[in-house]
């Protein structure tokens, strides 16, 4: 693609001062998002997923800092004063969170938190935003939205609260949303029916998503490219159909192990053994090397440097796949 990139981000970091030193919780991601484009971020509990995404929306704890670039829209947006971010995170920038209780009030009926909204960043009047919420409520497909509008968010289920978020999220029309786990919490069924939601309103709205996952069964129904991250740091990045039909990381091999096949009911679930490292006692080398069927004496001796290869892809590996690396130029431009 020629055009501009919406999002673009280059060498992000995220460094936490704890007790115990200096844990670098994201270390150098580089990636490009277009319009219209969805992202997966993929990898366990822990591999610095979340992180990414608060960097990105200036919502770290105190005691993170970043280093790096997140341009959107060409315009830097690491480190801009609070009230710039607050009118990038409401107006252009929109986040959905694991768990919606966390981000909706109890005490107020969702149309009143959906319709403020409106009237802080819209500058709607009051039944204007109100009407426009109720429309939102019946984009995201919430039955009796007209009913429902009223209700306080404890009288919805945990799928509808979680639609009503996503109401949330895209009622100022975001340029980008970020969907952190955004189904995690769900049952299979309902997870099922707020993918295909996503799906339909990236389509009818155009809007460009992060949808970040430990899940890789999620990414492949809606993504076009994927970060499969593991301990900060990024192990593989291309588009789905490299992640899925020509992995070149076994961090990627494991997950995809690990992954149910709705087309094989013999198949048996292979998790990757062992957990992810402590970031404060991470082993010199590779991070994955303790979990790792192909490591070799070189992975413990420094990590691998990230290689960027064939069209946009980028790995972080020294082994080498049987049938070889797709077009390998080992220091093309992201
Ligand atoms: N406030 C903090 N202080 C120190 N370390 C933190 C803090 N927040 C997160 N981390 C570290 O960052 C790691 C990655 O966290 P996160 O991005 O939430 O992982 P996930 O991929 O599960 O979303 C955590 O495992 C933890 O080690
Ligand atoms: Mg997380």
């Amino acid at each position: 693609m020629n055009t501009s990139p919406l999002l673009q981000v280059r060498d992000l970091r995220v460094i936490f001062h704890t007790e115990d030193g200096d844990v670098t919780a994201v270390n150098d991601l580089n990636f490009d998002l277009h319009q219209g484009e969805t992202l997966g971020i993929v990898g366990e509990s822990g591999s610095g997923k979340s992180q990414t995404a608060f960097a990105m929306m200036g919502l770290l704890a105190k005691n993170g800092r970043t280093a790096g670039s997140v341009q959107f829209e060409g315009r830097e947006i690491l480190g801009l004063p609070e009230k710039e971010l607050n009118r990038i995170r409401a107006e252009q920038i929109a986040m959905i969170f694991q768990d919606p209780m966390t981000s909706l009030n109890p005490y107020m009926k969702v149309g009143n938190q959906l319709a403020e909204v409106l009237m802080l960043h819209k500058g709607m009047g009051k039944s204007e935003a109100w009407a426009e919420a109720l429309k939102m409520l019946d984009a995201v497909k919430i039955p009796e939205a007209q009913k429902r509008i009223g209700m306080y968010p404890h009288e919805f289920s945990g799928g509808m609260r979680q639609r009503v978020m996503i109401a949330m999220a895209l009622l100022c029309r975001p340029k980008l949303l970020i969907a952190d786990e955004p189904t995690t919490a769900l049952d299979v069924t309902v997870q099922a029916q707020i993918m295909a939601l996503l799906n339909e309103l990236k389509r009818d709205f155009g809007t460009t998503i992060i949808m970040i996952t430990h899940d890789l069964g999620v990414v492949a129904g809606i993504c076009d490219k994927v970060l499969v991250m593991y301990a900060g740091r990024t192990m593989e990045y291309g588009s789905v159909n490299d992640i899925f039909y020509r992995p070149t990381h076994p961090y990627s091999l494991g997950l995809l192990g690990a992954m149910p096949r709705l087309d094989d009911e013999t198949e048996e679930l292979t998790t990757i053994p062992g957990n992810p490292p402590n970031l404060s006692r991470l082993p010199v080398g590779c991070p994955f090397q303790q979990r790792c069927q192909y490591v070799h004496d070189a992975c413990r001796e420094q990590a691998p440097p990230l290689q960027h290869f064939g069209d946009e892809r980028q790995r972080a590996c020294l082994w080498i796949p049987a049938d070889g690396l797709p077009e390998t130029t080992q220091h093309g431009a992201v």
